[in-house]
């Protein structure tokens, strides 16, 4: 086959236009341009930055910042290509602290705009430079307090499909506000005040800490309701703050990741901090996680991305797990007991958490004890991942309580009044028994002195057959009795008033039906299944060493503030609520 085309001829394109489609990678939007210029102020070590932001930043892009600024040589040269006083070889780049190292974001943002640069070293002369579509157009001196303002006038202008591909207005400022709210929840001690089309949008002052500017950007309610995360695994350290598993839904999900100081996404680390709220929220709820891990520069590359918005850890699986373990912690602790109203208040600093709550209160005053409706009698182990779950045998200090309504268990601590549900707090203690005879503990059983014929339906037939061992496990022992009869020969015997043949029926009708749905493992399903079944009801009268043996079995779980299907055990009246609401304040 002949062909009459000629060969195409190969040229090197022209440097502004090379650069423009470089640009591409680090200028996507007006979000991008922002995220670039705060963190170029940021690394010139501002304590203040003001943004300035027209028509969603399709017009006017401004960052002006009190970093150190430039002099006249420097910012000639930074808007040039791969111009960069961060690093000088290769080497810098292993665990680069700044936040720009490529020396690209000037000069990509000067050749798709209008670039102003005014800068100076002091108070006083200073240099301003211009560049319009990647040329340089003026040099010249000005007046101006130390610091750098950036100017980015009419992104875009040049390349007429980048521009068609911006959404509205309205759209790119909610992309600039996110991007700028990332970068203010990793730099605290920095004021940001911004400004859209010369309305105020954000004013931060300084922030002691991640609750504090939480409380800045969403409000107080929203940083109350979080749960501090705060845990050292080997070099790996994980804090911030995550959602209450009772509110987890309500609002719309946030999250927030920084890895060595720098905002970054990663699905990995997330679905690590999902994991541990297994057995607290429904499973497939996506609960708000505001996360923060250090770990030594050496362990993680950041340099993987253009935007630097992921980075490759070189131990990914327990950079996962130190996660997963830390909110799991937290989980744990009273601050993530249900509230109603504020319980605490923290502000404006927030040391003054910690007062005794909940779960810690759980775990304090007079001596009981355990009575034997709800002695663990198997769970002589304190639970694996319980940071501050009581050793068993330690006695625990119990409050008065009372029981109202057939249904609460009530007590008072300094700060709130307290209320558990009777029938969520024991289907948390078995389920947490449970799991551990599943994972081959022992269970506690009792042998029938009559074996017990249970005729059941063929699909209750089944799902007994199907989970067979795990009954067993349970404490279960029976056998096939010919079509789909059962012949039980040992139950458990979780406490006095259990009635192991209701419980297994009740189980099994549960268990039909969703044999599939996945997510959670069988066992967590089954174990949760039959301590709902088998946990005392609402309505069930108890008697006060009943009480204060369900308080002692409950402190001693790992997380005695959830149930097990994504509900409070534990409710926190606080006293400052019940003044507010009753007026006294
Ligand atoms: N606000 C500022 N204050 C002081 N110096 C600045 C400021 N912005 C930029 N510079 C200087 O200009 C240089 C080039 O900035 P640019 O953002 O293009 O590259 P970078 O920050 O070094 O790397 P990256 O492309 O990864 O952001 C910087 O290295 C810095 O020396
Ligand atoms: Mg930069």
């Amino acid at each position: 086959m002949t062909t009459t085309t000629t060969s195409p001829t190969i040229a090197v394109l022209a440097s502004d236009v090379a650069d423009r489609i470089a640009a591409g990678e680090v200028v996507e939007r007006p979000a991008s341009v922002v995220k670039e210029l705060v963190e170029n102020a940021l690394d010139a070590g501002a304590t203040v930055i003001d943004l300035d932001v027209r028509e969603g930043g399709r017009a006017l892009i401004r960052v002006s910042d009190d970093g150190h600024g430039m002099d006249r040589a420097n910012a000639a040269r930074a808007v040039e290509r791969h111009a960069t006083s961060k690093i000088r070889d290769a080497e810098d780049l292993v665990g680069v602290l700044s936040f720009g190292f490529r020396g690209e974001a000037l000069p990509a943002i000067g050749s798709v705009s209008q670039l102003t640069i005014e800068t100076s070293t002091e108070d006083g002369a200073g240099v301003t430079v211009e560049v319009a579509g990647g040329t340089l157009r003026d040099v010249r001196g000005t007046a101006r307090q130390r610091g750098t303002s950036v100017s980015v006038a009419s992104l875009f202008y040049n390349t007429p499909a980048r521009q068609k591909f911006l959404r509205g207005a309205r759209s790119e400022w909610r992309a600039i506000a996110d991007a700028i709210t990332m970068l203010a929840l990793v730099r605290r001690d920095v004021r940001f005040t911004v400004t859209h089309d010369g309305k105020e949008q954000m004013r931060l002052p300084v922030a002691a800490s991640l609750r504090v500017r939480v409380a800045a950007l969403w409000g107080n309610d929203v940083a109350e309701r979080l749960v501090s995360v705060d845990d050292v695994a080997g070099p790996i350290r994980v804090s911030g703050l995550v959602e209450r598993p009772t509110d987890v839904g309500t609002a719309a999900r946030r999250t927030f990741l920084t890895v060595n100081g720098r905002a970054v996404r990663d699905t990995g680390i997330v679905r690590a901090a999902e994991a541990a709220y297994r057995s607290t929220i429904t499973a497939g709820m996506r609960p708000s996680v505001l996360l923060e891990v250090e770990l030594p520069g050496g362990e993680v590359d950041v340099n993987v991305h253009p935007a630097k918005a992921e980075v490759r850890f070189r131990d990914r699986w327990h950079v996962e797990r130190a996660v997963e373990r830390a909110v799991r912690r937290a989980l744990g602790t009273e601050d993530s007991a249900a509230t109603v109203g504020y319980v605490r208040t923290f502000l404006p600093t927030e040391p003054s958490f910690g007062s005794p709550l909940g779960v810690e209160s759980l775990r304090q005053a007079p001596l009981v004890e355990p009575a034997p409706l709800f002695d663990d009698a198997s769970s002589d182990a304190t639970p694996r991942d319980a940071p501050r779950a009581t050793e068993a045998g330690e006695q625990i200090l119990v409050p008065p309580l009372a029981q109202f309504h057939r249904t609460y268990i009530t007590f008072e601590r300094p700060d709130a009044l307290v209320l558990i549900d009777q029938h969520s707090a024991h289907e948390r203690v078995l389920y947490e028994r449970f799991m551990r005879a599943l994972e081959g503990g022992e269970s506690s059983s009792q042998r029938l002195l009559f074996p017990l014929t249970m005729h059941l339906t063929p699909a209750e037939a089944e799902a007994f057959e199907a989970d067979r061992e795990f009954f067993s496990k349970l404490g279960y022992e029976a056998e096939g009795f010919g079509g789909t009869s059962i012949l039980v020969r040992a139950v458990p015997a979780p406490h006095p008033r259990f009635d192991a043949e209701r419980c297994l029926r009740d189980s099994l009708a549960a268990l039909t039906g969703d044999r599939e749905s996945g997510v959670i493992a069988r066992h967590e399903r089954l174990a949760a299944t039959v301590a709902c079944k088998a946990a005392i009801k609402s309505g069930d009268l108890l008697a006060p060493e009943e009480m204060r043996a369900l308080y002692v079995a409950l402190a001693r779980t790992t997380l005695p503030a959830h149930d097990v299907h994504g509900r409070a055990t534990i409710l926190q009246l606080g006293w400052d609520e019940l003044d507010r609401r009753f007026g006294r304040r």
